[in-house]
């Protein structure tokens, strides 16, 4: 660890930079920005059209931003079809480990086949281009196979996330008028059988839009099955409707492939819209540049297809670029602290992507666990999600990598379909920050008045370009995308993320976190909305109130705040029951680390909750300006 403890400057070992898909960052950068169409048309050029674009980008309606509009693609063709024709065809595309130990692989000619069928079941169900299809599933092969046979017929993909729960998913399909819904009977975590057909079954009667649900047999649970809604994959596979050849539809590049739901600020969670060209573009280019994926490599972004790091690094940039994934669902530590590491030295895995959450929850077991395998297959590891402290990625890069593995530190949202700030293999690193723009990409920090800030002071991180992989809109809410996004500056349309940061005199730029309503809980984002939304929807509750708090693991925790109906008690069983119902709500991960009875929350005179001056209470810190404050 030399190099790193006297500096803190990380240099990458020639073993790297040598043989970088990328072997230079500041011409190229220069070149992307001062090129930007040129650029992304070069990139484009790696994918394969059924018709050119008539424009790179289309600025006339800013900040409706089009890219590659009037040229025709499908992402399918791009992530499958064309692979089954070239040398590809019988490269592993999918290696699937289960909890209990099972395995399934799928080449990519294998996935054509399971695509294909996926596809003619959904046009048997009469699913047809443009319609919202909601899934709902674990991480099973088949939850990529749904996905891709969605966008292959032109429908368009919601996934919500399977660590969701019944209002959750109901608020997602109704936002989405979704006919139809894929699912399964359940997953497993740590042994035990979860229902989300349970689930499912309680959202679509909160949800009567759903005519139609797709399970998938995977865990063997008895479910219940509503006949003439409800139907098995399995048996419609059977049917000679599901044939397994499919022609995949010729969609525009602007065409929308998905909708993934996140939370905002207020309200209800945002349907962000991404589309078959431009996304295709960024997940595959960025995929390749940033972890420099070679053909033989072995690629494992640990994170859950239902997010959208899933969707742009497990599903299509690898698959785009032909890259074998690697699928693992379960718990990081099942039976024992060494699962992931197994699953490293048993399939040879050459890159891995994950959380900073992830790495803390397995460093506190200690080197021992990956001290038993042989991890040197490694060549990069990436984070992503929140910022990463310089211990955990100390640890990482030392105990995982070797002291030979760039940690790839990328910064992007679901709203940017890809990496925007992230080094390259051949980046210099500092512990903690995600380093330099992505190319193509201009990025700064400023002030409440939209003026940039000087090297090393906070401000709010803006983004001042359009860039392929953004999100196009909100669903349905042109208006609500443009408000809460974008804002116009000497006639220049900026984008604003939600983020503080910092960039020092080198440029670097070190992400702080969310300025708003918004939850980084080990690194999934919740909103403070539907988890009072959650817990007002119990019948003690008058009024509620959730902010985040740090935590050692999981980045911040979730502290909440209610009134209380008169009559009611305060007390431990009345805390739990809360703390239950927001889990079956909402979804484990949103349930509060703690509920506290008050007699009122602080609030503006207009009635909005200060939630700052409860967590600057909570965190005995000054509790700034309370001019606003009602008596
Ligand atoms: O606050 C930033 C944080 O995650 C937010 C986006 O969350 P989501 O849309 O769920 O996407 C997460 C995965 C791409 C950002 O606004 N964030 C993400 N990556 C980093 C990060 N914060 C610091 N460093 C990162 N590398």
């Amino acid at each position: 660890m030399t190099q790193l403890e006297q500096s803190d400057i990380f240099y990458p070992s020639s073993e790297v930079t040598e043989q970088a898909n990328v072997a230079e960052y500041e011409k190229l950068y220069q070149y992307s920005v001062e090129n930007r169409e040129a650029f992304w048309a070069e990139q484009a050029e790696n994918l394969n059209w059924f018709k050119k674009w008539d424009s790179v980008l289309d600025e006339s309606n800013a900040p409706m931003y089009k890219w590659f509009d009037g040229g025709e693609i499908n992402i399918v063709h791009n992530a499958v079809d064309r692979h089954v024709e070239n040398a590809n065809r019988n490269k592993m595309a999918i290696i699937w480990e289960g909890e209990n130990g099972e395995k399934r692989n799928f080449s990519y000619n294998g996935l054509n086949r399971e695509v294909c069928q996926f596809a003619n079941v959904l046009k048997s169900m009469g699913v047809e281009k443009g319609d919202v299809v909601t899934i709902y599933m674990p991480q099973i092969p088949e939850l990529i196979f749904a996905m891709l046979a969605c966008a292959k017929i032109g429908a368009v993909h919601s996934v919500v996330y399977g660590g969701f729960s019944t209002e959750a998913l109901a608020s997602r399909i109704d936002d989405a008028h979704s006919r139809v819904l894929i699912t399964a009977d359940g997953g497993s975590r740590r042994g035990k059988k979860i229902n989300l057909k349970a689930i499912a079954n309680d959202a679509m009667k909160r949800s009567p839009s759903i005519e139609v649900c797709i399970c998938v047999k995977n865990n063997e649970l008895d479910v219940e099955m509503e006949p003439s809604r409800d139907f098995w994959l399995h048996d419609l596979k059977a049917l000679p409707i599901a044939g397994s050849k499919c022609e995949t539809e010729k969609t525009g590049a602007e065409d929308p492939l998905f909708i993934l739901y996140t939370s905002g600020t207020t309200g209800s969670p945002k349907g962000m819209v991404h589309t078959h060209g431009g996304y295709a573009v960024y997940t595959s280019t960025t995929h390749r540049m940033i972890f420099d994926i070679k053909p033989q490599d072995r690629w494992w972004c640990a994170a859950d297809p239902g997010w959208i790091t899933g969707h742009s690094y497990i599903v299509y940039g690898p698959l785009i670029n032909g890259a074998t994934i690697m699928l693992y669902d379960g718990a990081p530590n099942y039976p024992y602290p060494n699962r992931w590491w197994q699953i490293i030295e048993n399939y040879g895995i050459n890159i891995l992507y994950t959380s900073p959450t992830a790495i803390r929850g397995l460093m506190r077991f200690g080197e021992r666990w990956p001290k038993k395998h042989d991890l040197s297959s490694l060549r990069l590891l990436g984070s992503v999600g929140e910022p990463i402290n310089p211990k955990a990625w100390k640890w990482y890069h030392h105990v995982i990598g070797n002291d030979k593995c760039p940690i790839i530190d990328t910064w992007w949202q679901t709203e940017t379909g890809g990496c925007m700030i992230s080094p390259l293999p051949i980046t210099p690193l500092k512990p903690g920050s995600a380093t330099k723009p992505f190319f193509g990409n201009e990025i700064s920090i400023v002030n409440d008045e939209g003026n940039e800030v000087g090297a090393n002071e906070e401000g709010k991180l803006i983004i001042k370009n359009p860039w392929p992989g953004m999100a196009r809109t909100v669903f349905k809410d042109e208006q609500r995308y443009k408000d809460l996004y974008w804002s116009q500056v000497d006639g220049k349309w900026r984008y604003l993320a939600g983020d503080s940061a910092k960039k020092d005199d080198d440029g670097y730029i070190w992400v702080i976190g969310r300025i708003d309503e918004v939850l980084k809980v080990s690194g999934y984002r919740l909103g403070t909305a539907e988890i009072e939304h959650a817990l007002v929807s119990h019948p003690a509750v008058t009024e509620a109130a959730a902010i985040g708090l740090p935590h050692e693991l999981k980045g911040n925790a979730i502290h909440t705040y209610v009134v209380i109906k008169e009559g009611m008690v305060g007390d431990k069983n009345l805390c739990n029951e809360l703390k239950e119902h927001v889990g079956s709500e909402m979804g484990k991960i949103a349930t509060p680390e703690d509920v506290q009875f008050v007699e009122a929350l602080p609030k503006t005179r207009s009635g909005k909750i200060m939630r700052r001056v409860l967590k600057a209470r909570a965190l005995g810190q000054d509790e700034g300006d309370l001019s606003t404050l009602e008596e």
